[in-house]
């Protein structure tokens, strides 16, 4: 094809996946494009950025929960070193904690038991009482029956990291062309870069996949590199919080608060300018982003048993996003069976929490040719009927 831009690596999708590996492998001293109408506004824009990968842990996730701390332990050094890259920009990260706590006597045996599995694997958590809970969290409701404590369970906003991202890539050098991609471009083989729906044709020694909900959609992609993804639906509302008066005025609520409510599960994410972000549905309904009255009455119906006084406060904003789902759960991190196509993409509930691993990942596989340990259980080959071809650098 004729070339409008030349690049090492394109990175195709700028959510913030996409801008991390963008921005830690310009950082290593390679040329990156990123193509996206709009970077950094991707499923982060709707995400309560709930850094809790032993609050979210999940029976037979036991590598996940490995990748999850592995992200969650850089986390602060990774926010500390991007508001400087930024310019100064705040990413909003809480060290803050998270308490996962039980409605029902139905509830509370389903966390005791996850608790039990917690304690199994080694993991730091705490079991309180429903009076240890609300000792934390006065506002929770006098039925709650006990739960647990996370103290390294924490928090982040994702629209402010988004554009940390964006700026940090922007003094990295990164070029963020703004436009969709029609598709990707295959030469001799191999991937070879896109071509932008404005028309721009972009070359590019590898092509990174990180579009999220869309990478299984990108026309041109070989049925062979087809990536098993599909978006998974997540319905979340904002509300504004106000400090709770009496002899000694107290925040709303203080920590991330996870909940099992009559089998139904739900969270509540404190920030500290004051919003609290209350999620999540859970629906397989393609790539509809409709917010629904039934999305939005059960997630309410359930904060109300949770906290009360929730139906005090100001909603200020409901929305849907679509997360990347895949049929483990887990990401895909790492060559494709198209070689120079390398994915970043599927990382369904835990986006946020993964991007600093994620971003360091793909930008050593890009550099040295290899995956760190910690992300090389998460290669697209554990989906493929035949081995996908390793070689990636050149
Ligand atoms: N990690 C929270 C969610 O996906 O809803």
């Amino acid at each position: 094809m004729g070339t409008d831009i030349r690049t090492d690596v394109l990175v195709v999708g700028g959510g913030i996946i996409g801008l991390a590996v963008a921005w830690r492998t310009a950082q290593r001293g390679l040329s990156v494009t990123v193509l996206d109408p709009d970077p950094g506004h991707g499923a982060n824009q709707v995400a309560a950025g709930m850094l809790a990968p032993v609050t979210e842990l999940q029976y037979g996730e036991e590598p996940l929960l490995r990748l999850g701390i592995a992200s969650n332990t850089r986390y602060a050094d990774f926010v500390a070193e991007l508001t400087e890259a930024s310019g100064g920009l705040s990413t909003g990260y809480r060290r803050c904690g998270t308490l996962a706590v039980a409605l029902d006597a139905d509830d509370r045996a389903e966390l005791r038991e996850v608790h039990a599995f917690q304690q199994r694997l080694g993991l730091t958590t705490e079991w309180l009482t429903g009076r240890e809970c609300r000792r934390l969290e006065p506002m929770l409701a006098p039925d709650v029956r006990g739960g647990t404590l996370v103290a390294e369970d924490h928090q982040v906003d994702g629209r402010r990291l988004g554009a940390a991202l964006v700026a940090a890539c922007e003094r990295a050098g990164v070029t963020l062309h703004r436009s969709r991609a029609a598709t990707l471009a295959v030469t001799g083989d191999r991937a070879a870069g896109a071509v932008a729906e404005d028309g721009t044709r972009i070359a590019a020694g590898r092509t990174v996949l990180a579009a999220g909900s869309w990478s299984g959609e990108l026309p041109g992609l070989p049925p062979e590199a087809r990536l098993p993804v599909r978006p998974v639906k997540g319905q979340v509302l904002r509300l504004r919080m106000e400090t709770v008066q009496g002899p000694l005025p107290m925040p709303f609520l203080s920590r991330n608060v996870r909940a099992v409510v009559r089998g139904c599960h739900i969270y509540v994410v404190p920030r500290e300018n004051g919003e609290l972000v209350l999620g999540a549905t859970s629906e397989e309904q393609g790539f509809d982003t409709t917010v629904t009255a039934g999305g939005v009455y059960e997630l309410l119906r359930d904060a109300r048993e949770l906290l009360p006084g929730i139906t005090e406060l100001p909603l200020a904003e409901t929305n849907a996003g679509l997360r990347p789902g895949t049929p483990d759960n887990a990401p895909l991190l790492g060559p494709t069976a198209l070689p120079d196509l390398i994915a970043a993409t599927g990382h369904y509930r835990n986006g946020v929490l993964l991007t600093p691993v994620t971003g360091d990942a793909i930008a050593e596989l890009l550099t040295t040719g290899s995956l760190p340990p910690e992300a090389a259980p998460f290669t697209p080959e554990r989906f493929a009927a035949h081995r996908p071809v390793l070689e990636t650098s050149r």
